[in-house]
């Protein structure tokens, strides 16, 4: 057997995101499926090693997974050729020092979005890893979700016809924490610590459409503060000053219009916490994370205004339930087999640094849009 064996520095892998998918159900299980197989002889395997600021939680983290090994000295780890790549899904803020200081010791990158907490700043990134020939890609996994994959099929096998619009309902309600513990960490809620669902959310928006839709032209975007009081993890009161809805439409290049709703404080009541409906003049579909349901045009119902009765349609009822003919993989683990074949073998990985900026140019100009009312054109970068 050829084995391809990398070591991954994984950094900010106690958080949120960086144990739960990124170590456990993305590296770990790759490792637990015996690699990612490339050929009939031949797998890569990735080594992580899990770095970060705090001894104790690294070791916690190393203990629970049959000892890995860890560090706290970032520094000397990035000096050490034994992990030729370096991850980070720390918090948003410390992400674009953390990855210069990476390219700059020669790593390969993969990163969590937003890739920096500007579109400049992004766009340097890019730059200094191309010109270090090194590897890099940021994380887009919403475009491995099953849901989106069914929409991805109906739009290339032409299901559709003409796309008229999108609409993208998106959200849940993030508990304030005052009575009972937030599900989101309260830095998210706090401008100066690069929280915000603008930057957040818009991000993943932004590869979203640009890939299932057409590339962003303008748009026009409403934010708000609707939750100005949040307790954290201790228990404390914060004013929480950070941006928790979005109120967008987008217009792409293929004169598709995206309705978008983004929002932490929503109440679910739809199938699932994204739901994306796209209308097309041959059928139209609705997509949730995992299912998506179709109705072509001759199963459209004629519905006539009358209130005054009970609905003579159920229109849920006028919808078919997409077959999953095929298995799909957790949607970050998807992402990293193709990064690491990427890396090791060097096939196509479209999902880089560039794009990752991309995302954060949607956010700025985002907040530009709100704060002086007005549509934006959205310049390539
Ligand atoms: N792709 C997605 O769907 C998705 C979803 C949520 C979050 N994210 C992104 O992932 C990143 C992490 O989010 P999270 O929710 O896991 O956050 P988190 O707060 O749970 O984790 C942050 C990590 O950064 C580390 N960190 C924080 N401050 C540090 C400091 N001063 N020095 C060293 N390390 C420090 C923490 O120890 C932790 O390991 C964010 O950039 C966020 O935008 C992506």
């Amino acid at each position: 057997m050829n084995v391809h064996t990398i070591g991954v520095m994984m950094n900010g892998v106690t958080g949120r995101m960086g144990t739960n998918q990124h170590l456990v159900r993305s590296i770990l299980a790759i490792r637990e499926q015996g690699g990612v197989k490339v050929g009939d002889n031949e797998i890569i395997m990735p080594e992580p090693l899990l770095v970060g600021r705090n001894e104790n939680k690294l070791k916690r983290l190393s203990d629970e997974h049959g000892g890995l090994p860890f560090t706290a000295d970032v520094p000397g780890a990035l000096q050490d050729n034994t992990w030729p790549l370096y991850f980070d899904a720390q918090t948003t803020v410390r992400r674009y020092e953390s990855v210069k200081a990476a390219i700059a010791a020669g790593k390969h990158i993969y990163c969590e979005k937003p890739i920096a907490m500007t579109s400049a700043q992004g766009l340097g990134l890019h730059s200094l890893a191309e010109r270090a020939g090194v590897k890099h890609g940021v994380v887009q996994d919403k475009l491995w979700l099953p849901g989106l994959r069914k929409l991805k099929h109906l739009i290339d096998s032409d299901f559709f016809g003409r796309i008229l619009s999108v609409r993208v309902d998106f959200g849940y309600w993030v508990f304030t924490g005052e009575h009972e513990p937030s599900q989101r960490p309260s830095w998210n809620s706090k401008r100066a610590e690069g929280g915000g669902v603008f930057l957040d959310m818009l991000c993943h928006w932004r590869y979203v459409i640009d890939n299932l839709f057409g590339y962003i032209k303008s748009f026009t975007c409403l934010g708000a503060v609707h939750v100005t009081e949040r307790w954290d993890e201790q228990g404390r009161r914060y004013d929480s000053d950070a941006d928790d809805a979005i109120y967008a439409t987008f217009i792409t290049d293929r004169d598709i219009i995206c309705h978008l709703s983004s929002s932490w404080c929503t109440r679910v009541r739809r199938d699932d916490l994204l739901m994306m409906q796209v209308d097309g003049m041959k059928g139209s579909a609705v997509a949730g994370l995992r299912e998506c349901w179709i109705q072509p045009d001759s199963m459209t119902p004629k519905p006539v205004w009358n209130p005054d009765i009970p609905s003579p349609i159920d229109y849920r009822a006028g919808w078919a339930l997409m077959p999953t003919n095929q298995e799909y993989d957790n949607a970050f683990k998807a992402q990293w087999e193709l990064f690491l074949r990427h890396v090791v073998l060097d096939e196509p990985f479209p999902w880089n640094l560039k794009e990752g900026a991309k995302g954060v140019q949607l956010a700025e100009l985002a907040y530009e849009s709100w704060e002086k009312r007005r549509w934006m054109d959205v310049p390539e970068l």
